[in-house]
């Protein structure tokens, strides 16, 4: 058992859209041999979409919403990759598929820099100080200075950065790299696009009639200069802080064609870890410990359209899996089988009959887990801390057409609010039946009108709401009903009780601590 666990490396690849996060996965799985052929993940997505009613609504839209996980062996590793979603609209989903990964590879685009999406992704990655690697693409296209590029990453997240290598020339006149370690030229030409081996020319970098001949001596002196500033003035490299998620190695490359990626991934699965520990509220379970354990991290629903199934994901933290033996479902407070317990192998969806620390296996939902859920062994009981709950951006007013469909209505938005894909809240003592919903992005509101009407045969009525800013009260004295507040803002609970305030504007919230003394309030929620 310790030996599969300490081989396993477990990872999300995030990027804002479009800078090549596909690109790149669909690369690193040809490596492992998992696919054949590039463009298979796409492939993939588009023949699983087909059988998928609700992601019809995707498929109509041209983007990708859910988020997958893909195994392969490579090199005596078993790697998983946490697929996240590119489009920034769901991006709660890939929040919390970070809540599952021992580290992130952030792909960058050269030509951009950093992106909307990738400084939200990096927030959630340092908030869990897992390590992050960055991958710098399409340096076969146009391109910012790399020394720019570097200065913005530490800049913009406080952090350390140490190239493990340097491009030499971007675009039309793009050379390749120049690897820091091995002191040695990765020659590009047009003849190894989309090679899978690229060879390397090692050079002294002093050696300047043979370096003249491989780049031209302009790149050359381009090249030893930059090389020396970053000797000298960057950060020295220490494995420690890179697992601290202190400093982030940065490799330049071109996932398109293939050129960096090997080097890449050999660096990468040296420098990252192995499962990592996972606090519960009591204890550290080390994923070594022999007795099963998991959190719910996603739960996805009509995967199939033929069985109308759910399915939830959960990643395991210590221990081995083991089908057909019994666990504790701890908030449900009862001992289950976990049902036709899968994983995605490359393209395949596989029933499992074991799997360990670091893997994630997807297993049938009767409609028990909610999101943050832990599953473990019967004589252990303990509770992972909770997925944080992002604060929605988007707020709505969600009431049915038809009156006497309340009972669908409420189970509906309830099931799709568990799978955490919206969020609701409701009005406490109001009378009132109208269902707060908010979301991080406002396609989110498209998708569970969809999923309301062809799922559960619902129509429904959505007004906009002016919320700004939401706040979980974080005070258990306080009385929501006494709170001093401006008269627009709204006292709500979400669906497990938790009392929350919504907020027109920012100085709403202001007041609203100013006025009442005691009152604490929280950006994001941990129960
Ligand atoms: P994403 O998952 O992060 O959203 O990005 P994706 O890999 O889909 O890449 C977005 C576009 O960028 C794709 O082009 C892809 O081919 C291109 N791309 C990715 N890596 C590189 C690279 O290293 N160099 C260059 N020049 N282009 C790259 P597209 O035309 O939008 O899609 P497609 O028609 O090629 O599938």
């Amino acid at each position: 058992m310790k030996q599969e666990i300490s081989r396993r490396r477990t990872f999300a690849i995030i990027s804002h859209p479009d800078a090549g996060k596909t690109t790149l996965t669909e690369k690193l799985l040809l490596y492992g041999g998992a696919i054949q052929l590039a463009g298979s993940v796409k492939g993939k997505a588009t023949a699983r979409h087909a059988v998928s009613d609700w992601m019809e609504l995707e498929k109509q839209r041209g983007i990708s919403i859910t988020s997958s996980v893909m195994q392969f062996e490579y090199d005596g590793y078993c790697i998983n990759i946490l697929d996240t979603p590119g489009h920034q609209d769901f991006s709660e989903d890939t929040y919390r598929t970070l809540m599952a990964a021992d580290s992130a590879v952030m792909v960058i685009d050269a030509a951009k820099g950093i992106e909307p999406q990738t400084r939200k992704l990096f927030k959630i990655c340092a908030m869990r100080h897992i390590p992050i690697f960055t991958f710098i693409n399409k340096l076969d296209r146009e391109a910012k200075n790399p020394l720019e590029l570097i200065e913005e990453l530490e800049r913009e997240f406080g952090i350390g950065t140490y190239p493990m290598n340097w491009p030499i020339g971007c675009g039309k006149d793009f050379k390749g790299v120049y690897d820091r370690e091995r002191k040695e030229i990765l020659a590009f030409t047009e003849f190894h696009r989309g090679q899978n081996r690229i060879k390397a020319i090692e050079c002294d970098i002093n050696d300047s009639e043979s370096v003249d001949e491989l780049i031209g001596p302009y790149l050359r002196k381009q090249l030893a200069d930059d090389i020396e500033l970053l000797d000298i003035a960057n950060y020295d490299f220490d494995l420690a802080q890179v697992r601290a998620g202190r400093l982030s190695p940065v490799f330049f490359g071109s996932a398109l064609t293939n050129f960096g990626v090997e080097q890449f991934l050999n660096s990468f699965l040296e420098m990252t870890t192995p499962p990592l520990a996972r606090e519960t509220a009591d204890e550290i379970i080390d994923p070594m410990d022999e007795r099963f354990s998991a959190f719910v991290f996603k739960i996805q629903a009509n995967m199939n359209k033929a069985h109308r199934d759910r399915i939830a994901f959960m990643r395991i933290c210590s221990g081995k899996f083991e089908r057909g033996e019994e666990y504790f479902h701890v908030q449900g407070g009862k001992a289950i089988k976990l049902a036709q317990p899968q994983q995605m192998m490359a393209q395949e969806r596989e029933i499992i009959e074991e799997a360990y620390a670091g893997d994630v296996i997807g297993v049938f939902d009767p409609g028990i887990f909610s999101i943050g859920d832990t599953v473990c062994a019967k004589d252990m009981k303990v509770r992972f801390e909770g997925i944080p709950t992002f604060a929605p951006e988007h707020f709505a007013s969600v009431e049915r057409i038809d009156t006497m469909k309340r009972k669908q209505f409420d189970k509906g938005i309830m099931q799709i609010a568990q799978e955490g894909a919206i969020q609701i809240f409701h009005q406490p003592n109001s009378g009132i039946e109208e269902v707060i919903v908010g979301v991080v992005g406002v396609l989110q509101f498209e998708v569970l009108e969809y999923r309301l009407k062809t799922e559960y045969g619902i129509d429904v009525r959505r007004r906009a709401l002016p919320f700004q800013e939401i706040r979980w009260i974080d005070s258990p004295d306080v009385d929501p009903t006494t709170l001093n507040l401006t008269s627009d803002t709204r006292w709500v609970q979400d669906f497990k009780g938790n009392n929350l305030l919504l907020f027109t504007a920012e100085w709403c919230v202001d007041w609203a601590l100013k006025k009442n003394e005691g009152l604490a309030l929280r950006e994001f929620n941990n129960n």
